[in-house]
């Protein structure tokens, strides 16, 4: 007899989930950054046309293939009917699986931060620069390296969280730990904000993150928000066909759609005026940045300067922990739906082995930042043939790469093999209406595609990076 397929225990359970998944680290550590370079209002602006026009139908195709096929990311376009396309299948699984090797470390030493700021601000404050290498085990003055044990061990917790999660099923597990965890992470973002728009100071922030200054919008300005928006709804990477192959067949999937772009995108806007304003407060607009060197370093110094500052540091990075616990669990689930439905594993020991195999390949990612000279290998047609760190090539890999292939392939299956027609009719079962069918169809066979298209050529031909 075939198993059952697990199944959301209710609406807000998935909706949260999916929004769970989608806000990570990206719209805490990455958005903030990309906003203030992008003219802060005028960015903004130009984010909040792409969610909807690029990634809403984006999202509903995933979702959409998902419920259809009931099935993991895999096996889901042989189910529909296009074994051609299994590749692309194939292919989110593997980066969901690539990412999730160093995304998990990340979340390591998020872990380990919140803890230092509740144990050892002062060591933090002291030399930020120093005690984030020393963490990934390089002394930056005598120029000594060690294995970064402290990193792996956090990791490792870090892993071991997210495992006894998914061990306790889609409903019972997953569910149930972001309907507590999104709210919280809610109350913490709206606590953060207050404080940081009222520092003396603070007001400059929000009123340049106010401000339309079209003068810093840019083509690359247009790509770094397109790659920003499908990166942080979590696109491309198996997670929303797996989480829409768990939905009722009476779930009203465009609205959903809508409820979880809405608050990833909140977040981030949220996010936004949090960062910004307490570094315009605290080191000045010249102390803004983005991603791990900036959420781990510069932000030290906007802490040790804001009053309750321990407590706040505290509190920002347990956000950024619960936000990338969710965004993780997402990703493993994604990996060990395949595993336990393809294989007919069970989901126990599949689930702890691959956290154990996630966790090896991601201690290369670690060891590489500082410890150890790993190296990969990177072509692009501006620099040649580079021999990037190892934990730099695998994001390459699979940011400039991987996802918008995986992003292009799924498009174009919806839009040219599968047929939006076919979608609209799964999208309209249990009698839901959609009176957007026509402009859908338009975005996911030619907009898409095109935009996807040009962020691949532009990182592939000029080496940038658009993260
Ligand atoms: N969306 C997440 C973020 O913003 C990242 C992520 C991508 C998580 C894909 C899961 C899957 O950080």
């Amino acid at each position: 007899m075939e198993k059952q397929r697990a199944q959301w225990g209710s609406k807000l359970g998935f909706i949260l989930a999916a929004a769970g998944s989608a806000v990570g680290l990206g719209n805490i550590w990455k958005f903030p950054g990309k906003a203030f370079e992008g003219g802060g209002g005028a960015f903004l602006l130009l984010y909040l046309i792409i969610v909807p026009l690029i990634g809403m139908p984006a999202m509903l195709s995933e979702l959409t293939i998902g419920r259809a096929s009931q099935s993991n990311v895999v096996d889901a376009f042989g189910k529909l009917g296009h074994k051609k396309y299994t590749w692309v299948g194939w292919l989110s699984w593997l980066v969901a699986f690539l990412i999730t090797c160093y995304y998990s470390h990340v979340g390591g030493w998020v872990l380990r931060y919140a803890v230092s700021y509740a144990t050892q601000s002062r060591a933090v404050y002291a030399d930020p620069l120093g005690y984030f290498y020393a963490l990934l085990g390089f002394d930056p003055v005598s120029g000594a390296t060690w294995l970064p044990v402290t990193a792996l061990a956090f990791a490792a917790v870090f892993l071991a969280i997210c495992a006894f999660i998914i061990i306790q099923g889609v409903q019972g597990g997953i569910e149930k730990f972001n309907k507590i965890g999104m709210p919280a992470l809610f109350v913490m973002l709206l606590i953060l904000l207050v404080r940081s728009v009222t520092l003396p100071g603070g007001m400059e922030g929000v009123r340049y993150m106010l401000s339309l200054d079209f003068s810093k919008l840019s083509f690359h300005t247009l790509l770094t928000a397109l790659s920003q928006a499908f990166y942080s709804l979590s696109l491309g990477m198996a997670i929303m066909v797996t989480y829409g192959s768990y939905l009722p067949e009476t779930e009203d999937m465009p609205k959903n759609t809508l409820l979880i772009c809405v608050m990833d995108t909140l977040v981030a806007v949220i996010a936004g005026f949090i960062v910004v304003p307490a570094v315009f407060a605290t080191l000045g607009p010249d102390g803004v940045g983005k991603g791990g060197g900036f959420a781990f370093v510069s932000l030290a110094g906007v802490f040790e300067r804001m009053p309750g500052g321990v407590l706040f540091g505290m509190m920002f990075y347990l956000l950024l922990l619960f936000a990338a616990l969710t965004s993780t669990i997402s990703l493993i689930e994604g990996i060990v739906a395949f595993l336990t439905e393809r294989l007919n594993w069970s989901r126990t020991p599949t689930t702890i082995g691959l956290c154990a195999v996630l966790f090896l390949i991601g201690c290369l990612y670690t060891c590489s930042q500082a410890a150890f000279p790993l190296h990969g290998v990177w072509f692009d047609f501006a620099n040649g043939v580079t021999f990037p760190g190892f934990g730099d090539a695998m994001e390459f890999l699979t940011d400039r790469v991987m996802i918008p292939i995986a992003a292009l392939g799924t498009c174009i299956f919806v839009g040219w093999s599968w047929t939006p027609e076919k979608a609209a009719e799964e999208i309209h079962r249990g009698g839901v209406r959609f009176g957007l069918l026509k402009l859908y169809s338009f975005l996911v066979r030619f907009v898409l595609p095109a935009a996807i298209a040009v962020i691949f050529a532009v990182s592939l031909f000029t080496g940038t990076t658009l993260s």
